[in-house]
């Protein structure tokens, strides 16, 4: 067989050609003379067409009654059709069988609806199916253009070690290992380390594992899960907001360009997407309030906010849905937040820090803030935390040693891809989602 290896994805630089393709047999409509099966190779899928009078008995035989997701390689001559989801058809020609599915121990995953449960069982063989492979695909190209925006705007990369003496936020969610008779943690967030590594180079970002032994479920949290984490000397909250909006802009406007295919899949409303220009509204933790309880007034929604609390997710929801671009929330109380903040210089009762909600009620994606750069505040707040004074030392000697006013967030790649994607639960977002109650497969 001489005919050109390509992709489904590429396909279209081959109109009017004869190719070769490499795949699985993702589903067989059959009638009579007529066969059409569907290949889906990893970048996308085409329907094939097999007329009985046209192609060889042993082509037509092989594909009659193949069952699904057997291994083929396929050759073909590739035809534009406007009504093919992906623009293009394949009249089959030849057809090699690597690995044919048993038809008394079929695919498990069959066309059919399945429950959750199931689907997150065999989650190895779900991700195989058009919808979840096109959300696999914008996750990548989520995490290529978060590189991209960074490394093009001169933000080194630094890894974070993933093995930590010391919480990062807050000691509930701590995932302790044994370390040669000693405890130590999975970390919760690579922040301390990138910020001495933004004070040895300036601007920084790391990319990497999270953990956190979230007792909660629901469909924002997962228990190991990727950030994206910026953070910049000499930079202060009004820089780092500002940075957030041009982030999540440029990430969004990527996947518009280059993943428009996988999101029509998905079938994403991409006009909401198209909405997210900067500049984002700002809005403070009091603004915020006064927005919950005037909705509370007019009866819509049920229960007060109470005053100093964290938001919920109901309330993350409905302060989100208020607008059709990320909306970032300023200046929590300093109480409900972790202890590396550094206060309001106007009322020391505030953090100087954001969170990014998602619209369409997805919530908070990005969390982050200007650190305290004080050395005697950080170590009242360490020891005010219950925190291990002796873990944070080195945190301290940033303070020590050329202290300057710094700011970073962090973005879990996650809720980004639930909201790009317009996804009702994280667990379709990452490859192996770990939960609460699941880590098989
Ligand atoms: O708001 P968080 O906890 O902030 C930090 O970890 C900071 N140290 C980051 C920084 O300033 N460098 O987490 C940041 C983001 C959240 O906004 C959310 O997108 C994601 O990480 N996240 C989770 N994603 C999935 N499952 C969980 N359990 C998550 N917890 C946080
Ligand atoms: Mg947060």
């Amino acid at each position: 067989n001489t005919k050109p290896l390509t992709t489904i994805a590429r396909i279209g630089e081959y109109e009017g050609q004869s190719v070769t393709l490499r795949g699985w047999l993702y589903n067989l409509r059959e009638s009579g003379k007529l066969l059409f099966p569907i290949f889906r190779d990893g970048s996308g899928t085409i329907q094939g067409i097999v007329p009985k009078a046209a192609v060889p008995a042993e082509v037509f035989e092989a594909i009659k009654g193949l069952t699904q997701e057997s291994s083929v390689i396929v050759t073909g001559k590739v035809r534009a059709d406007k009504r093919a989801p992906g623009g293009y058809e394949l009249d089959v020609e030849g057809i090699e069988v690597v690995q044919r599915v048993p038809e008394d121990a079929p695919f498990p995953i069959s066309l059919k609806e399945h429950g959750t449960d199931f689907l997150m069982e065999h989650r190895h063989l779900w991700i195989r199916t058009p919808r979840q492979a096109a959300i696999l695909r914008i996750r990548a190209e989520i995490i290529k253009a978060a590189r991209d925006f960074f490394d093009d705007r001169g933000f080194v990369l630094t890894d974070p070690p993933i093995l930590t003496p010391a919480a990062c936020e807050g000691t509930s969610t701590l995932f302790p290992v044994e370390y040669f008779g000693d405890e130590a943690y999975l970390t919760q967030s690579g922040q301390l380390y990138i910020e001495s590594t933004a004070l040895a180079l300036g601007k920084v970002y790391s990319f990497g594992p999270t953990f956190r032994a979230e007792k909660s479920k629901t469909r924002r949290h997962l228990t190991e899960f990727w950030m994206v984490e910026p953070e910049v000397a000499f930079c202060d909250l009004d820089g780092l907001m500002e940075l957030a909006e041009q982030f999540l802009s440029f990430i969004v406007d990527r996947v518009l360009t280059r993943r428009a295919a996988d999101l029509k899949v998905i079938q994403r409303d991409t006009a909401k997407l198209e909405a997210i220009k900067a500049p984002f509204p700002r809005v403070s933790y009091d603004d915020a309030v006064a927005m919950l309880n005037d909705a509370h007034a007019k009866g819509v929604l049920e229960h007060p906010f109470e005053y100093g609390n964290d938001f919920g997710s109901p309330d993350e929801t409905f302060i989100s849905s208020q607008f059709d671009r990320p909306v970032m929330v300023h200046r929590y109380p300093a109480a409900v937040k972790a202890f590396y903040m550094e206060p309001d210089p106007e009322n020391s009762k505030y953090a100087l820090c954001v969170d990014v909600l998602a619209p369409e009620g997805y919530g908070e994606i990005i969390g982050g803030s200007q650190r305290i750069a004080s050395y005697d505040l950080l170590k009242q707040r360490i020891e005010e935390h219950h925190l291990p004074l002796d873990a944070f030392q080195w945190y301290l000697d940033l303070r020590r040693y050329g202290s300057v006013p710094h700011s970073g967030f962090g973005m879990g790649i996650e809720r980004a891809v639930a909201w790009v994607c317009g996804l009702d639960h994280v667990r379709e977002t990452i490859p192996f989602a770990r939960t609460l109650n699941r880590i098989y497969p």
